[in-house]
């Protein structure tokens, strides 16, 4: 059965200050909720990272990368490597966000490339998927979202694509306020489970968290949550603020099974 994960993407957002006092707050609902169902991922800016893995030392709670550089290391200045994600205290990082995609520009070889980097330095990668809203329109956004996958998936095996979770954001849902129906997530996150058993095999498709994002919120997340191939989600705006992302854990805890 597929891990269930409620993940905040807090994106460009919060000082430092802020941040600390968030994830101390987190942790504090953490420890008196103990959920048992979730597990909570958090992905600050990267220099939230060493104090989230600090406060997160000996807590479920996974800190995460919103990001990581396709090299090793070197002259890529204003780049942060996954290796350092690693070494300061992240368990994971999200890749290919339609963000990157849409403004850095980032292309499938430089997605493989990370997802190399992730792996190779032990971090879970979240790989974002979704169709912009001229795709949806056109009914290309099963295309749309199979040309993703496997424009970057294919060049790894299955051994390798146990440690990977898998967010489907429509485009057109994110920060507009306008979120998928309950029907069209499902229907895409089963397209993408069905997709997984016929390229690799049956256990890895069932295994993989399909997380579901796009302007997620304590009023929709029940319905969504309570989609069979959805796994949890990939939270933005409701994630920035302690009293919408510890209703969102309390529904996921409650929900997701
Ligand atoms: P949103 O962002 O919840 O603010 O729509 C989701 C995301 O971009 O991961």
């Amino acid at each position: 059965m597929a891990r269930k994960i409620i993940a905040g993407n807090w994106k460009m957002n919060h000082t430092f200050k802020e941040g600390t006092k968030l994830i101390e707050a987190l942790h504090r609902f953490y420890n008196s909720e103990n959920p048992q169902h979730v597990e909570v991922v958090i992905a600050p800016p990267f220099i939230h990272i060493p104090m989230g893995a600090t406060l997160s030392a000996n807590s479920r709670v996974t800190i995460a990368g919103q990001n990581c550089s396709e090299h090793e290391a070197g002259a890529y200045t204003g780049e942060v490597s996954a290796a350092m994600l690693a070494s300061a205290g992240a368990e994971a990082v999200i890749i290919g966000h339609s963000e990157r995609r849409a403004l850095f520009n980032e292309s499938n070889d430089q997605l493989k490339a990370k997802l190399k980097q992730s792996w190779a330095n032990g971090l879970m990668p979240i790989f974002c998927v979704g169709e912009q809203l001229e795709q949806r329109q056109a009914n290309k956004h099963f295309d749309t979202v199979k040309a993703q996958i496997d424009g970057v998936l294919a060049h790894f095996d299955a051994d390798t694509l146990e440690n990977l979770i898998i967010a489907y954001e429509p485009v057109w849902a994110i920060g507009t306020g306008e979120v998928a129906t309950a029907e069209q997530a499902q229907e895409m996150h089963s397209f993408i489970r069905k997709h997984l058993a016929e390229k690799y095999h049956a256990v890895l498709a069932d295994e993989i968290s399909l997380l579901y994002g796009g302007s997620l919120k304590p009023a929709n997340a029940k319905e969504l949550f309570s989609q069979p191939d959805v796994d949890g989600g990939l939270i933005g705006g409701a994630s920035l603020n302690y009293d919408s992302f510890t209703e969102l854990i309390k529904i996921g805890e409650e929900v997701l099974r």
